[in-house]
Order: structure tokens, then sequence, then C-alpha cells
């Protein structure tokens, strides 16, 4: 038997603190897309996802929600699962890393450690940042926050065990310098060495007495194990390692692929490959550590409303859509924003008038001008025919190069270029004027076997990030036999075959109403769509000059980034010192100060309530945006707002003045 190359790729395991969000999701389609590129390309493949649910962080929200912490977890993990659905992820596992399965494996993983020495029992002393789960010393702090996240970091004593690091620092080191392509983008390769590595890699604290949501270290209850520890593992439990039944393991290990975004990074290829190793394990081939998806200027966030939700989008707009979106928008590695802008230009441009528009025009000559059957072609136009059908042999094996680099986007773009060439074919052809009379017809017929040919091409190749819609372009062109539907199928231009009847069918994507779909998604909405549907035409020509719009306004804001000195002179911030605090009844977030600013008496209400009491604030002095338009809240007027510091979680911190006595109210500028 003919025995398939195996491809097993991983997404990080996802905390189960909140609803998914939409850079969640731009991981998981990531992985989704890939795993099908590689089913399509033939490799029998495996990918696995998850939730990380134990530590203190879920410890911490689920007692918030007042709820144990397995039912917290459960409910977010339910839904999780749903979303995954709804985006069509087809993953092969999903590991909890509650379940025993994954439990009884980190204890036994945990207990090799000990009993071969790699792990020594300790007193820890120092400091841990939880929404990182993750520990620090004090001259690894930046401006005293967690050098991360730039979140608060807490002190932290108790009786600990630790891995002994420090024993591999110099392995690891000349692990990823002899593997280059092991930690993925290069840059991150370099940060690694220079930061963590070449400075001295510390020994790390991987149990905790204080956190009970863990797993028990089974020769030591009292402790559980660190969460990193425990998540970390989940590659390899998941694949029934250290059990009778590993065969999964046997088969996929180690992994082609761990997909991590760039913040955790440190844990994949530093205390992850060390685990391993320690292990007797063979490393995974590579770590990739993509860029964030942000929201404005910005790296979304709860408590700041910015957090964008995949639901809605798909809601009104399809999966393929936002997932074509997602894949196509950055490049794999790079940091980008998200906008809803962005979004719909993409659905008009790339979408409606690239390919939705060339499948339509195909499939509509070639019911016009052959009765809807596919024509034979005729003879090949060097000038015309060749660099169409050159373009077509040359995108396959580009688009798998770009794909086994991550690079899904250059990858999409060289799809894309086959379409534009299509619809450039089409104007330099001209269908419509061969079609007039009988001597036109063989070219006519050349032409439009070629374009058709092209589609079937482009239909096999986007599959693997847009799912849904190949079989609605098969079924327009009449393509049913699945052995056309194949990688295989277009490696060679011409195996669509003469008489195939196609049928027109609705339009792929329709044309969006730029401005109208902005303030839907906004929340303005506006209800009169059965009137709009009669001036049809109309619309699609505004959507057309509107998308046009919005690409240059993206442009511009891109540009808009960068502001000018009159632009911050605009804000005024002032320094003001708070006299009073309190709560403001009803609400948890919510803190009522009153401040004193040279003179004059201010009330600003904040949503720090969860991370200061009213007695911290008193006293402090803190920085006012003293020219905000006042807002109303709860009843009461907010003359101004704080300014915080805010982390990847959302935690807030204030900006505060420090140094003894001056007056309040001085200017910042
Ligand atoms: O870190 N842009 O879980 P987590 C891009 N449990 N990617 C984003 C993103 C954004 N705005 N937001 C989230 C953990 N992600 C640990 C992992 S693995 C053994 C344990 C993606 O819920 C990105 O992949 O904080 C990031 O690494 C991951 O979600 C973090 O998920
Ligand atoms: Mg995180």
């Amino acid at each position: 038997m003919d025995e398939k190359k195996t491809y097993y790729l991983t997404t990080p395991i996802y905390y189960p603190s909140g609803n998914m969000t939409i850079g969640h999701t731009y991981t998981t389609v990531a992985a989704d897309s890939m795993i099908r590129f590689k089913k399509l390309t033939g490799y029998d493949t495996y990918f696995l996802t998850g939730t990380d649910e134990h530590g203190q962080k879920i410890e911490k929200k689920a007692a918030e929600a007042g709820v144990t912490p397995q039912e917290f977890v459960d409910k977010i993990v339910a839904e999780t699962q749903n979303l995954w659905k709804l985006m069509n992820i087809e993953y092969d596992d999903f590991i909890r890393t509650t379940e025993p399965r994954h439990m009884t494996i980190v204890q036994k993983i945990f207990r090799k450690f000990y009993e071969q020495g790699d792990i020594y029992k300790s007193e820890y002393e120092g400091l841990y940042c939880t929404p990182c789960e993750s520990f620090w010393t004090e001259t690894q702090l930046k401006e005293g926050r967690c050098p991360d996240c730039g979140g608060p970091v807490q002190p932290m004593k108790e009786s600990s065990y630790f891995f002994r690091m420090s024993k591999y620092q110099d392995w690891m080191i000349r692990y990823i310098e002899e593997h280059p392509d092991f930690i993925q983008p290069p840059s991150r390769a370099n940060e690694m060495l220079n930061n963590f590595l070449r400075p001295g890699l510390q020994d790390l604290c991987v149990s905790r007495s204080s956190v009970k949501w863990g797993v028990p270290v089974d020769f030591d209850p009292d402790q559980t194990v660190y969460v990193w520890i425990d998540a970390l593992s989940n590659y390899i439990t998941a694949l029934g390692y250290g059990t009778d039944h590993d065969e999964l393991f046997r088969k996929y290990w180690p992994a082609n692929v761990h997909l991590v975004g760039k913040e955790i990074v440190r844990f994949h290829t530093i205390y992850w490959p060390i685990m391993l190793h320690a292990l007797g394990l063979p490393l995974p081939g590579q770590v990739f550590g993509h860029g964030w998806l942000l929201f404005g200027q910005d790296k979304m966030s709860k408590s700041k409303g910015n957090v964008v939700y995949p639901q809605p989008i798909v809601a009104r707009y399809g999966v393929d859509t936002l997932r074509y979106y997602l894949m196509r928008e950055m490049p794999f590695g790079a940091d980008g924003n998200y906008t809803n802008e962005a979004l719909l230009t993409r659905s008009n441009a790339d979408l409606a008038n690239d390919l939705g528009n060339l499948v339509s025009r195909t499939v509509a000559m070639i019911e016009k001008y052959f009765g809807g059957a596919v024509p034979a072609p005729d003879a090949v136009d060097e000038a015309l025919d060749t660099p169409l059908i050159d373009r077509f042999r040359a995108m396959p094996a580009l688009v798998e190069k770009h794909m086994d680099e991550l690079q899904f986007s250059v990858a999409l773009s060289e799809i894309w270029k086959l379409i534009g060439d299509c619809n450039r074919y089409i104007d330099l052809t001209q269908p419509w004027v061969l079609g007039r009379g009988e001597e036109g017809r063989p070219r006519l017929a050349t032409v439009l076997y070629n374009l058709a040919e092209c589609v079937r091409a482009v239909a096999v190749a986007i599959g693997p990030v847009m799912p849904n819609t190949p079989k609605r372009i098969f079924e327009q062109l009449g393509v049913g036999d699945p052995a056309l539907q194949t990688w295989e199928s277009i490696q060679a231009f011409g195996a669509l075959k003469p008489g195939t009847v196609v049928k027109k069918g609705e339009p792929l994507f329709p044309r969006l109403d730029i401005p109208k779909e902005l303030e839907a998604l906004s929340g303005g909405g506006t209800g009169n769509e059965k009137k709009e549907e009669k001036k049809e035409e109309k619309q699609e020509k505004k959507a057309a000059k509107s998308a046009e719009k919005a690409e240059k306004k993206a442009d511009e804001e891109e540009n808009a980034a960068l502001i000018t000195i009159d632009d911050f002179s605009k804000v005024k911030l002032k320094t003001a010192k708070v006299v009073a605090c309190e709560r403001v009844e009803g609400s948890d977030k919510l803190l009522r100060e009153t401040l004193e600013l040279g003179g004059e008496t201010r009330t600003v209400l904040s949503g720090i309530a969860k991370y200061y009491s009213p007695e911290d604030m008193v006293g402090k002095t803190v920085v006012l945006v003293a020219n905000l338009k006042p807002r109303k809240m709860r009843g009461i007027l907010s003359e101004g707002m704080l300014l915080c510091a805010e982390d990847s979680e959302g935690n807030l911190k204030l900006v505060t003045v420090e140094g003894g006595d001056f007056p309040s109210g001085m200017e910042i500028g």
C-alpha cells in the first residue's frame, strides 16, 4: 500500500476565560485552511485544537462569576465548539485540559521529570502575572510591569517545584541555531536567542501550592502543575502519548507545525522543546508565531468595547467572506488592523467583482453562445491564449510553495492573479464581438473553453480557505465529477470536458453597499431592504463607487495613523488629585472620583473598580483628559477621563504622577 505523508498541525489551546474573539478565530481559520490544503494535496492530516482550562486566571474568572471553575469553562467550551462549527473548522480532536485522558498523562510526565532529576523542590519568591500565567524577576519587568502584557504583577512566595531549564540552555541555543526553520518568522528566533537564551535561562517554577484549579502533583498533592506545563503537554496527550493506545502519537508525532500568536512563542520555542527533549522525544518541525489582529490602532480588549466577535460578521456576509478576509488581508506573521471597511471592500472588490463576475460572465456567455454546453477549443492563439494557459499552469506550484511557508495571503494573491488574467482576457478577446457572426465561432469556442477551465482551477484552489464556495462554482460550471475537483486535476490544463452543461446560478457574492453596511455593523440598521431591491441597478453602480471610495479611505486612514502636533495639542491633559472616591451604586465596574485640579473640583467616573478600591484612589495624582465632552453615566455627569494603561486581557492600571508634592492642575504635553 501506498503510504501517505503525514501532516500534524495544532493551534494553541485557548483559555476559556471569555468568548472567543476574531483573534482566536484568525489562528483557527489559518490552521483549518492549512489542513484543508494539505488534505487536498494528498497528505494524511491531523488537526488538533482545544482549551486550556486550568490556572489562576480561570479560577479567578469563575469566582467572579459565582460558579465553579468547571461550570465556568463548560459553558464557554460549548460556545467555542459551536463557533468552530460555524466557521467550518474541521478539527480531528478537541482536547480539554480538564479531561482525565490529559490530566493522568500530565501527572505521569511530571513524575518522570522529578524521578530523573529535572525537577527539584525549593522556595519560590518572585512576581507573577496572572493574565499571562507567567513568572518574572524584578529585573525582567518593564517599568515595574509584566514585560509581555504590560499589566500588573503580584509578589508571590511559596514552596514549589522547579525545572532545571538552565541545564538545557546550551543545547537549546544550539538547536535553534542549527535549525533555522524551527522558529518562524526568523526575527522571532533572534528575539528568543537574544532576550531569553543567551542572557541565561533561569530554572522555571513548575508547580503552585496556592492555585487549586490545576492538575494535582500526584506525589505531592498540595501542589498543582503550573498551567503552562499542563497546557503544552496537550500536543502529545491528545495523541495518546504515554498510554497503551498511542497509535496516533506514533503516527503523527513530531508535529509539523505549532501555530501560535507571537506573544506565546517563548513558551513554545524554549520550555516546550526542553520538556520534549527531557522526555526523549523529537521536537516539532516548526513553531510559527503569527502577528496580532488589531482593532483600529489598538489591541482588542473587552473593557474598551473594541473586541470583534466573528458571529455577526458570518451571519451577515457568510463564513467564506470572513475566512477569505482573514487570510488575505495581512501577511501571516505581521500585525494588521481589523476594520469593517476593509472587510467590505475586499468582499466587493475581490469576491463580488473579480471572482463573482468572472464566474457569472463565463457561464452566461456559454449559455448565450453555445446553448449551455462548454465548447471544444479550437486553435491556440499564442499572443492571447498562451499567457493565460501559462498562468494556469504556474499557479498550483506557486500556491503550494506559499502555503508551505504559511503565506496565506501570498498564496491567495497567486490565485487572484489567474482570476485577474481571466477578466483581462475577456476584455482583450471581446467574446461579444466574436459572437456576432459565424466566422468568430471557432475563436469564441476557444475563449470560452479556456475561461471555463480556468474557473475550474480557481474553484479547486480556493477551497482550503473558502470551503463553501467551490461547490457553488462547480454547480454552475456543471462539474460534478469529483475527479475534476482534485488538486491533481489542475496540474495540467485541459481536463474539463467539452460538452459539460453549465447552469447559471445566484451571484456568488452580493455587492454590498458599504456605507449602509458600516452603519448596520455599528448597530444602526436601515430596514428598507425591499424598497432598495427595486433600485438594484442604481445600487450596483453606487456600491462599486463606494467600494472605490472605501479603498481610498482605507489608504487615508492608514496615513492618518500619524497625527500632527496640532492634533495632539487639542487634547488637554492635566494632573489631578483624587480627594474623594466611592463605588457607584449598582455597578461593579465604576468608581466615582472627586478630583481637585488647581482650585477646580470635578467629578469623574472610571471603569476601574475591579482594579482599585476607593481607599487606593484617594491621595493619588492621576492624569485627566480635561477637555473631554462631559458624559452622563448612571445618572452622574462624568467630566473627563482618567488615563489608564491596559494589558491584552483588558486589565487596567492607572497612569499616575509620582514624586511627592506639587500643585495639581498642571498641564501635560
Ligand atoms: O495563550 N490577534 O490562550 P489564549 C491574533 N492558553 N491572534 C490572536 C488574537 C489577536 N487579536 N487574540 C488571540 C493562551 N489570538 C494559552 C495557550 S498553548 C499550549 C496555550 C490567538 O486564549 C493567538 O493564536 O490567550 C494567540 O496565541 C492565542 O489566540 C491566545 O489564546
Ligand atoms: Mg492570551
